[in-house]
């Protein structure tokens, strides 16, 4: 068997950065994903593109897969908790799902005071209109799990925090709906945490999408992805949190400590990644995938568009 090294030399020339899927509708390009429309269903395809501070910085081997794979792994376990959008994963890159109303929010859950929520309590300003206790640290978990809705951007702007006051009385949603979507959303991250604790794992934060579909409240867009959410390891937290080191992380956040190096925080041109930066990253989503899942990631070289493209099409046929 090629090693993981060897698989990321040879996908460097299909390295995923866009698709183009003519016989498909209503092409959207979100900074990771690449959408479109087929006669019944949408299909989302996890491109390679990385993004930070909500800017594409390049395209990482491999990332496409293991962010769409890690989404399918937890849709499926989570399916019979809470009803979700997906019908199909016709390539490891792809999920076909049910098209849905985005509700106009991004549903964040966090157990630790880490990214943002970080940067505005030290800042002095309240998470989503909740007031942490004072004298708290960085990377410190908070007392109890906590909902700190953001507004959902509309393309190229980032996206705001929200209070929850201010989300209903813009009526973003309906408090019946809102009520719904905190239940749902709590539930899915006590079950993601026990279930990565078993592997050594903290799931710190995520961000979840829901939808509308026929007037019923369903997760939509991706779950527990190294895109959507922050996960540490939990042997060595204490430890280092108590010595005021960061923890070890899981996700991109020292992608975003490496541009933070750089100078770069959203504004301006990004510093481009070096070859070598990228394929370090590449093995590090890899043994992510492995981490959080339990599971051996078998990345799949070639051509990956034309293959996207091919399984697509037959799903599409046989869907129709
Ligand atoms: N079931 C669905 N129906 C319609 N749109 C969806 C569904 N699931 C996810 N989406 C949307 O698809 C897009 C996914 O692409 P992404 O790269 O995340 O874009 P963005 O840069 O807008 O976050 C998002 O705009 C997301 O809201
Ligand atoms: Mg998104």
């Amino acid at each position: 068997m090629q090693s993981k090294e060897d698989a990321i030399k040879a996908q460097g020339q299909y390295v995923l950065r866009n698709t183009n899927l003519g016989f498909l509708e209503d092409r959207y390009e979100g900074k990771v994903r690449d959408t479109y429309r087929g006669k019944k269903l949408r299909y989302l395809i996890t491109t390679d593109r990385i993004s930070c501070f909500d800017v594409v910085l390049g395209a990482v081997p491999f990332k496409g897969q293991v962010l769409n794979q890690l989404a399918e792994f937890w849709f499926d376990k989570t399916a019979n908790l809470v009803e979700n959008h997906v019908v199909a994963c016709p390539d490891p890159n792809v999920m076909a799902v049910r098209e849905v109303e985005i509700l106009p929010i991004e549903v964040v859950v966090r157990a630790y005071l880490a990214g943002s929520a970080w940067r505005d309590y030290e800042a002095g300003r309240p998470i989503s209109g909740i007031t942490l206790p004072k004298g708290m640290r960085k990377h410190q978990r908070l007392e109890q799990v906590v909902v700190t809705p953001s507004t959902k951007a509309e393309r190229g702007l980032h996206d705001e925090p929200i209070s929850e006051s201010a989300l209903l009385e813009r009526e973003l949603v309906s408090p019946e709906i809102w009520e719904e979507v905190k239940e749902k959303a709590l539930k899915l991250f006590s079950f993601a945490t026990e279930e990565v604790a078993s592997r050594g794992l903290l799931l710190v934060d995520t961000k979840y999408e829901f939808g509308l579909l026929d007037g019923k409240v369903v997760l939509a867009d991706e779950i527990h992805t190294l895109d959507s959410s922050r996960y540490w390891v939990e042997d060595s937290y204490s430890e280092r949190f108590h010595s005021g080191q960061d923890p070890q992380m899981l996700d991109k956040e020292p992608v975003r400590q490496w541009l933070i190096a750089r100078g770069f925080m959203g504004q301006g041109e990004p510093p481009a990644l070096p070859e070598e930066y990228i394929s370090e990253l590449s093995l590090h989503y890899m043994s992510a995938f492995e981490k959080i899942s339990g599971q051996s990631f078998l990345p799949i070289v070639g051509d990956s568009e034309s293959r996207i493209a091919n399984n697509i099409r037959e799903f599409e046929e046989a869907f129709s």
